[in-house]
């Protein structure tokens, strides 16, 4: 793409041709207040605030509409220009609640922020006595979003994020001029995806997040960046919290690979951290009954159990990190002890490996857009990947990419679907050049990928993305985890069962049970031993995703109760069986690393742009809090302190 050349307030830049003159201006560092434009939807130039003065060029224009030309001239800051932002802030306060005091928005709303920048600093309209502001009720359109009329800027961000990305339509437009209003689809309670995209691009309070109202402002939320653990797709999420506790989950379209989408899972999911089923306290039977023990005592007791075992067996979960799964497995090979797991991602993947001697998916979410055809082989997208769904539908959308559904359709993709695609070698031979399947790895049946893979190995421009169901099922190969056979286990002394699982009982045919767990569940009450385990958020790992992207996410909050994160827990078992073992999180990466080098290398050019899975900063050990440990560094606080010191000598309340 041709770059041209902009002078903006007499400042030049170089920007591609077709980039907005908001934009333009922004990579300046250049403020232009706006409400209807965001990044991430298309134009549609209603709320007339980001209007500039653009030399040739009659009147202002608005800047996010209008794309920048070689040898333009722009003003963003003549009189005309700010008494047009000015004018219209006031019209809109007109009717605004000034509500600023208590608002869940307060801190990051744009009215707030565009009104404090540019002004009025007095509204000026004339309110008739009585009505100072539009009355209407406050809706609660869901469990998870409300919705006040009386903040709306009638900006329409919500309504296009929805139908643009999110390809919903469950929020429209109700009447016009000044009896626009925002609402549902239905009128009543939203029926959505409540993937909570509306509220994250509503410029004001109007559209809020039910979870975690009026839990803290917005300025003493911490920020962490964090990978989601809920599916395979690996999103990043922004959490926000305070002292150990989430308020909310945003996004950031500039972090991360979902380009700010989150599915509800990812949005709302976040309370399982503090669930009251959580455990806190290693679990001990005695006397046939669960009862809480040191972590002293327990590792002595999982440390008697296993050596007293002649056949041991693990069951992992594909939710543990990179650096856990390793771990176990070590574990288990120290008292060669067989290797499962729930899910059939790693037999899928050493299949692959079998027949075309290499390693997962071929492509990445970001290259959905070059492919002309597109094969959903019997994958129930919304279900398994969320996310996925609307890169999907953006590929579809942005270079034409015709969708086709082999098996089971995908219910929310069904008015994108070209047509049905029978996979036999036939329909192989013949499918168009650039063609991606994207296959279910729980569901897939063996026939079908083998004629897959025989098409992608023989034509270049063919690929294949293997959609996993848990975060990190892609490492399980790797480390030799198969999938549990649906037959009785054979009798084994000892059963180990790392992370969330959905087993519900322990096999009649396992003699004895320790468990690592987060939650008391059915497996968990009938272990002889349970660990306490760390969820997601509370401890640092990667995670491989369907893509075989590697990517690394840190602690935000601390751990519940007692409970160690598994790669902890596993270290500490050799330990005490006397096995040699990597403890830092730099030697057990290095190790891995060593020895897995294909869970950190893709089958497609990594843009030289993406960060490198980073190496952990922190150790593994449980994470303390050092509350406060920075404010005596704060010149402010100190003179506050001494101004409350020497007030307190005058008040007459001291
Ligand atoms: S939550 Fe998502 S799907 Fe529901 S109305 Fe908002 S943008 Fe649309
Ligand atoms: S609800 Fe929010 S995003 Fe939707 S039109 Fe109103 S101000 Fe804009
Ligand atoms: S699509 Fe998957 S990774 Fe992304 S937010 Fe949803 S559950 Fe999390
Ligand atoms: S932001 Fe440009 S017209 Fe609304």
């Amino acid at each position: 793409m041709s770059l041209v050349r902009v002078k903006i307030d007499d400042e030049e830049i170089e920007v591609p041709e077709g980039t907005l003159v908001i934009t333009a201006a922004e990579k300046l560092g250049k403020s232009i207040p706006h409400f209807c434009y965001h990044e991430r939807l298309t134009p549609v130039a209603a709320c007339r605030l980001c209007l500039v003065e653009i030399e040739g060029m009659p009147g202002l224009q608005p800047s996010c509409a209008t794309k920048v030309k070689d040898g333009m001239i722009v003003r963003t800051n003549t009189k005309n220009v700010l008494d047009s932002h000015k004018s219209v802030l006031d019209l809109v306060l007109e009717t605004h609640p000034l509500d600023c005091p208590k608002c869940e928005a307060t801190g990051r709303c744009k009215l707030e922020d565009f009104t404090y920048e540019f002004g009025p600093h007095r509204v000026s309209y004339y309110r008739p006595p009585g009505i100072s502001a539009y009355d209407y009720e406050e809706l609660s359109w869901s469990p998870v979003l409300k919705f006040d009329p009386n903040k709306c800027v009638e900006c329409s961000r919500c309504i296009r994020v929805c139908d643009e990305v999110q390809d919903c339509r469950a929020l429209v437009a109700s009447s016009r001029g000044h009896n626009w209003r925002i609402t549902t689809f239905t009128g009543g309670p939203l029926h959505c995806d409540f993937c909570g995209a509306c509220a994250s691009v509503c410029p004001t309070g109007a559209i809020e997040q039910q979870p975690g109202k009026f839990w803290k402002k917005d300025w003493e939320l911490e920020k962490h960046f964090v990978i989601c653990s809920h599916c395979g797709h690996g999103c990043t999420l922004l959490l926000r919290g305070w002292e150990g506790r989430i308020a909310r989950i945003e996004d950031d379209f500039k972090v991360g690979i979902n380009r700010a989408n989150i599915c509800s899972r990812g949005r709302f999911g976040f309370d399982i951290i503090s669930h009251s089923s959580r455990l806190s306290k290693p679990l001990l039977r005695s006397d046939g009954k669960l009862v809480e023990v040191t972590w002293e005592k327990a590792l002595f007791a999982a440390m008697e159990m296993i050596t007293a075992s002649h056949s041991v067996i693990g069951l992992a979960s594909g939710m543990l990190s990179v650096e856990e799964l390793f771990l176990f497995s070590k574990l288990l090979a120290s008292r060669n002890g067989k290797k499962f797991s729930e899910s059939r991602d790693g037999d899928v993947i050493e299949f692959e490996k079998k027949r075309l001697g290499r390693y997962g998916s071929t492509h990445g979410f970001d290259q959905l857009d070059s492919f002309e055809s597109i094969v959903l082989v019997d994958i129930p997208v919304e279900e398994l990947d969320e996310v996925l769904r609307i890169d999907l539908i953006s590929a579809a959308k942005k270079s034409g990419a015709k969708l086709f559904t082999a098996g089971r359709a995908s219910f929310r993709l069904k008015k994108r679907i070209a047509g049905l695609f029978k996979i036999n070698s036939q329909t192989l031979a013949s499918a168009p050049a650039k063609t991606l399947f994207v296959v279910d790895t729980e569901r897939i049946e063996e026939k079908e990928l083998s004629a897959i893979l025989e098409k992608v190995s023989s034509d270049p421009f063919t690929g294949i993305l293997f959609v996993a169901a848990q975060s990190n099922s892609r490492a399980l190969s790797s480390f030799g985890f198969r999938v549990l056979p649906s037959d009785e286990i054979s009798e084994v002394d000892l059963m180990i069962a790392a992370g969330p699982l959905q087993m519900t009982e322990r096999p009649t045919s396992v003699k004895r049970l320790i468990a690592s767990a987060s939650f008391r569940n059915e497996l968990v009450e009938s272990a002889d031993l349970v660990f306490p385990a760390a969820l997601p958020f509370e401890k640092s790992g990667t995670y491989v995703n369907s893509e075989g992207r590697a990517q690394y996410s840190d602690i935000a909050v601390p751990m519940a109760g007692e409970s160690w994160p598994d790669a902890v827990i596993w270290i500490s078992v050799m330990k005490e069986l006397g096995e040699a073992t990597p403890s830092t999180p730099r030697e057990i990466l290095d190790e891995v690393r060593n020895n897995h080098p294909e869970l950190f290398e893709r089958n497609y050019p990594v843009k030289s742009s993406e960060a490198e899975p980073k190496l952990p900063s922190t150790r593994l050990a449980p994470p303390k809090r050092h509350r406060g440990l920075l404010l005596d560094k704060s010149e402010w606080l100190r003179k506050l302190q001494e101004h409350l010191d020497f007030s307190k000598e005058f008040s007459p309340w001291f």
